[in-house]
């Protein structure tokens, strides 16, 4: 085939003035192709819309449908520092800074005033259940007052740099939220309990727990959920390391103890407890 022949048959391929085909194909025969993929579409659109559309109407707006891990919460620290590291070095005040303003804030909605106004003054050691009646639901519920001043000299009020500079560092933990989670162990309020992992198990020095003993009052349970709840604080404990080695890694780890938080299966080796690295320097 010459060069212009083959030429010639790719224009007729494209349009050919003959048949009058496009593509090879007439005008009507590429209408009814549209057609066909428009109805195609529009159908699955319609059974999109249609499928979720009828999930939504099976999901309560206040709880979830699906929850993992009931039981077993995660525990997190703040100042989070990086991959659970916290170093720095007490010379160095920029090196320590960010821990103190990134405690300044998380911890600024637990100001005792703001407390004032947003939660109730519940009834310590007790759960505070406000169950619905039937499907009516008792909405929103009130949630219970943490105040910042129960972190004592963790608290960032009285200390603002939190004990970084002195190299007596405050760490404060938060059990992640569990929806109808009671994690008392009949009256007795789950608590949190601190150690240095083994080989480091003389570098740690004396711990001080705010509220005392580490606990997380029953009065914060049970949680409702984020909507039902619309003021929920979460409880925490503060820790600080009065005497800690310094210039070392020193590897801590903390647990929650309650007979009704399983310890952390194979599965989940997170659950109920948190782990991390703290290194002071104090050598320029
Ligand atoms: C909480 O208190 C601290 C210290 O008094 C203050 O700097 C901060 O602005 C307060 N936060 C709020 C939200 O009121
Ligand atoms: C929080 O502080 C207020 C005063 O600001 C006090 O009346 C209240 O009892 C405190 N609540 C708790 C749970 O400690
Ligand atoms: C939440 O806090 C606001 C003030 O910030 C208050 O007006 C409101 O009543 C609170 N809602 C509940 C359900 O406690
Ligand atoms: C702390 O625990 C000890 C012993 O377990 C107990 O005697 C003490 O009353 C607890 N203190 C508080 C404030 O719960
Ligand atoms: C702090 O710990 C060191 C050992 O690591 C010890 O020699 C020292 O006496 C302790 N200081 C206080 C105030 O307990």
């Amino acid at each position: 085939m010459s060069k212009d022949a083959e030429k010639s048959t790719w224009k007729d391929f494209i349009w050919n003035p003959r048949t009058r085909e496009f593509c090879g194909r007439t005008a009507s025969s590429w209408g009814l192709i549209l057609l066909f993929y428009l109805v195609f579409y529009i159908f699955l659109a319609g059974m999109f819309c249609l499928t979720m559309y009828v999930m939504l109407q099976t999901l309560d707006d206040h709880k979830p449908t699906w929850q993992d891990r009931l039981g077993t919460p995660g525990m997190m620290i703040r100042p989070e520092g990086e991959a659970m590291e916290i170093i720095y070095n007490t010379h160095n005040t920029e090196s320590w800074d960010m821990y103190a303003k990134s405690l300044d804030v998380f911890l600024s909605p637990y100001n005792d005033s703001e407390q004032a106004v947003k939660n109730e003054n519940c009834l310590e050691n007790q759960y505070f259940v406000q169950a619905d009646s039937g499907d009516v639901k008792n909405n929103p519920k009130r949630s219970c007052q943490f105040n910042r001043t129960t972190l004592g000299i963790c608290s960032g009020l009285e200390d603002r740099t939190y004990g970084y500079q002195a190299a007596q560092p405050c760490v404060i933990l938060k059990l992640n939220r569990v929806i109808g989670m009671l994690p008392g162990t009949g009256n007795e309020a789950p608590f949190v309990t601190c150690g240095a992992k083994k080989e480091d198990s003389e570098k740690m020095g004396p711990l001080v727990y705010f509220p005392p003993n580490g606990t997380f009052n029953l009065m914060y349970y049970p949680y409702y959920g984020k909507k039902a709840q619309v003021n929920y604080s979460q409880p925490l404990v503060a820790l600080k390391f009065l005497n800690i080695t310094r210039n070392e890694d020193v590897n801590i780890e903390c647990r929650i103890i309650s007979s009704s938080i399983p310890p952390g299966s194979e599965r989940d080796k997170f659950a109920g407890k948190v782990s991390f690295k703290l290194r002071i320097n104090t050598v320029n």
